[in-house]
């Protein structure tokens, strides 16, 4: 029997290959594991590893939305069952539940750790009041990466991203605080959220940026100006939060009341009465591209944000079996020029993204 995983962790996965000197046993590794599933692939920027060319986001299932609709058994089920699919790319934040969501996927994740690409970021805080504060100094983001690694049960994550940019701390101190947990093996590459062109190449100069996360979907297209097309010039990869306007884009919310109490979306400008319903146009001209290519809405808004790079990996959301499983054959579904055209020409959205909700999250 062969021996492969990281040493000391639970007993790794191994498959049986056939080829023409027999049957062998190999581990399943991130990489393997996207391969194996059929899912097609991309890398994690230019010398990134392999993953599959969708991702998921946990937050949902601890946090932000929909508190009464979170069950933590079946979201571990997801995020087992979205390997299986070979959605290897998995994303979390300290921030949410606060340290929740990282406790969550570290129980998912057990004995499976070796088959994902790991990713978890540092930077907000969030207190009782749910309000949300950013903190980049050096000596916080180099304690912060304890915590996750003892919830999330690894010794290192693959990708450690700074959540916002802390703007009273210089991005230099927050970028080479966290270089240092590169070189001391807690992490291994390190990546950005929510920041412009200017951001990157300041960080550039201290350390690599492996990756930049922010929002990008059908109805938030600012990234598509500057920050995706530098990402795909540098090799860099750029990760959409948010791919399916945080369910809006799917058409599965036909009204706002529809959101329960507490729900943050309840909050955000697009998700007001007037300019939901004004919003509705989007959807239904997603709804009718669906139609025509035999997808569904979720498949349509997830294979444009795919079609907008080589290195573009959408972490989309969700806590349910069926919406992972719709949501991952997105993965194989290439749009034909006319509908990349259509959804190309969709109206601007009415409404701001964040409005005046969660201060410490919106803006950069
Ligand atoms: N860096 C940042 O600042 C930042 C900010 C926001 C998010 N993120 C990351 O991005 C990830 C995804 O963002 P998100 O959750 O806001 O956005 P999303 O993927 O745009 O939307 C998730 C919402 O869509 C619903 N949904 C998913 N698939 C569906 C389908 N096929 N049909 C109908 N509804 C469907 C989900 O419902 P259910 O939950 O009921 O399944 C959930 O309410 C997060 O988990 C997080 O990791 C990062």
């Amino acid at each position: 029997m062969s021996r492969c995983g990281t040493p000391g962790a639970e007993a790794p996965r191994l498959a049986t290959i056939t080829n023409d000197s027999g049957e062998h046993d190999v581990c399943v590794t991130a990489e393997s594991r996207a391969r194996m599933t059929g899912m097609r692939t991309t890398t994690l920027g230019a010398g990134g590893p392999e993953v599959g060319r969708i991702g998921l986001g946990c937050m949902g299932m601890s946090w932000a939305y929909d508190e009464g609709g979170r069950d933590d058994a079946t979201s571990v089920e997801v995020i087992r069952r979205a390997i299986d699919l070979g959605v290897t790319l998995i994303d979390t934040a300290d921030v949410y539940g606060p340290y929740s969501n990282e406790q969550l996927v570290g129980r998912a994740l057990a004995g499976r750790r070796d088959e994902v690409v790991l990713a978890t970021k540092v930077g907000l805080l969030a207190d009782g009041s749910r309000a949300v504060h950013r903190n980049g100094r050096p000596e916080y983001i180099k304690g912060a990466i304890d915590g996750s690694l003892a919830r999330l049960g690894v010794d290192h994550v693959d990708l450690y991203q700074l959540h916002r940019i802390d703007p009273a701390v210089p991005l230099e101190e927050s970028w080479g605080a966290m270089a240092e947990l590169v070189e001391a093996g807690k992490v291994r590459a390190i990546g950005l959220s929510e920041v412009s062109v200017e951001d990157i190449r300041r960080a550039q100069a201290i350390h690599p940026v492996a990756s930049v996360q922010s929002e990008l979907s059908l109805w938030t297209r600012d990234a598509l100006a500057e920050v995706v097309p530098y990402c795909e010039e540098q090799g860099i990869a750029f990760l959409p939060f948010s791919p399916l306007g945080r369910g809006f884009l799917t058409g599965s919310i036909t009204s706002p009341d529809q959101l329960p109490e507490g729900d943050f979306r309840r909050h955000l400008p697009r998700f007001q009465k007037e300019a939901f319903d004004a919003n509705r146009a989007i959807v239904d001209a997603v709804r009718r591209v669906a139609e025509r290519v035999g997808a569904t809405p979720a498949q349509v808004a997830l294979a444009w944000v795919i079609a907008q790079g080589d290195y573009v990996v959408p972490i989309r959301g969700t806590k349910r079996l069926r919406y992972l499983e719709e949501n991952a054959a997105a993965g194989d579904l290439e749009l034909p020029p006319d509908a990349l055209a259509e959804l190309d020409a969709l109206p601007a959205p009415v409404g701001d993204r964040y409005g005046t909700a969660l201060p410490g999250v919106r803006g950069r």
